[in-house]
């Protein structure tokens, strides 16, 4: 495969993308055609590597409405209402569900997410039914799941013995929920337990971390300490982290160089918690997302996730990354053209880099997965929520859609209605 005539996300324009044996062989302008090869013209459209989503939750997805809806719209009924649905499951529906949207997100260009899935179940049957999903959709989604004890580690019975079995099944991430613990020491006990069960057993961490409006809540603390102590730099990630909104100042500029230094990966999921947090505010209402220009000044890496999509907690959403990261760009007010570019990079590399994926990117030698957006550029991307032309997965063509044109019926301005910018506009 031979893609004629894209631009990149780094602005670089006119060049043309050779796939061979499912790898990136070369990439420059005006490349020779080998024999054989299949010519594609990108039109001048943006090629960028593919959405990464590093924190989702597949087994409640597409769950909207059962047993019934969330009334208050706060975390806490979400995961009560989770809890009555629990045993209701059943192995055939949430493979279902699971694999319906594995094909929302392959037609939008989503080739690789984290999904956490809920240990706190004697069965295990989400887990089962996950790993299910995970081998049927590897062909062309990467799909990598962590252990989480939705109701706590400590406070739930036997979920530390759960989450170590979901772990023995194939589930390859360390998942935790500080904050949802019975007090503020076992929250900082679990971190502990969590992280050096990682660290025996050589895996990542992804915890859910914070996600509250308490300004006292700084389990993110202890999970750089112990990330630190245990030498896991840059396989901790600290996810949600909303109480960072609420949190004192001064605490915060210790904090911030304290997360650089421990390698520790922040994940925002701005779609879900602009919703959640703040519910018990009056006015003004807190935003409930972590500082993320902050912690990316500060030298952190940070993702953003889609975390829900129609489930107990959010009752919207249909795969598209970019429309988290058009969410974040608002909520954290990133409206610089710098401050836009990072929004786009944190839905693609820096999700990447999250999960630790290997051969992503547009270079040499990656895998050959990249999406075709109709669009000049990443904020285009974002200000469209560009139309997916060509999703593509080591070099075979997993989706295709036709560029989005509207004629209007106006006597005095003929022709299509064209979204995208002049080219000096859109830069
Ligand atoms: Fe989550």
């Amino acid at each position: 495969m031979l893609i004629r005539n894209a631009c990149l996300p780094d602005g670089r324009r006119g060049i043309d993308l050779l796939v061979q044996h499912g790898r990136i062989a070369a990439l420059a302008p005006a490349l020779p055609a080998p024999e054989d090869v299949t010519e594609i013209d990108a039109r001048g459209w943006l090629l960028s590597p593919p959405f990464v989503d590093a924190h989702f939750h597949m087994d409640a997805t597409l769950s909207y409405g059962l047993p019934r809806i969330n009334v208050s719209g706060t975390l806490l009924e979400g995961i009560a209402l989770w809890g009555e649905l629990k045993p209701q499951l059943t192995q055939d529906a949430l493979v279902e569900r699971a694999l319906r949207y594995c094909d929302w997100a392959v037609a939008q260009g989503l080739l690789a997410i984290r999904s956490h899935v809920d240990v706190c179940d004697e069965r295990l049957l989400a887990v089962d039914a996950l790993l299910h999903v995970k081998e049927r959709v590897a062909p062309y989604l990467d799909l990598q799941l962590v252990a989480f004890p939705q109701d706590g580690l400590l406070r739930s019975a036997g979920a530390l013995a759960n989450l170590k079995r979901a772990l023995d099944r194939g589930v390859e991430v360390v998942g935790g929920i500080p904050h949802f613990e019975r007090s503020m020491a076992e929250g900082a006990e679990s971190v502990r337990l969590l992280c050096e069960l990682a660290a025996a057993r050589g895996l990542r961490v992804d915890m859910h971390c914070d996600e509250s409006d308490d300004p006292l809540s700084r389990h993110i603390e202890t999970l750089a300490l112990h990330t630190q102590r245990l030498g896991l730099q840059g396989r901790v990630t600290g996810s949600h982290l909303t109480s960072m909104h609420s949190m004192d100042n001064y605490y915060v500029s210790k904090l911030l160089p304290l997360l650089h230094e421990s390698g520790v990966h922040a994940v925002a999921n701005p779609l879900i918690n602009i919703t959640l947090q703040g519910r018990h505010d009056s006015y003004p209402k807190r935003r409930g997302m972590t500082r993320v220009p902050e912690l990316m000044a500060a030298g952190v890496n940070v993702g953003f996730g889609h975390d829900c999509v129609l489930d107990p907690w959010y009752s919207l959403g249909s795969g598209d990354m970019l429309e988290v990261a058009a969410m974040g760009l608002h909520v954290a007010q990133m409206t610089s053209q710098q401050g836009m570019q990072q929004c786009f990079d944190a839905v693609t590399v820096n999700n990447a880099r999250i999960l630790g994926l290997q051969g992503y990117g547009l270079e040499v030698g990656c895998r050959a997965d990249f999406v075709l957006l109709q669009a000049r550029s990443p904020v285009e991307a974002i200000r469209l929520r560009a139309p997916r032309l060509l999703v593509v997965r080591g070099g075979h063509v997993l989706a295709r859609a036709p560029e989005r044109m509207v004629t209007l019926d106006l006597p005095s301005r003929p022709g299509g209605v064209d979204f995208t910018l002049p080219l000096h506009a859109s830069r």
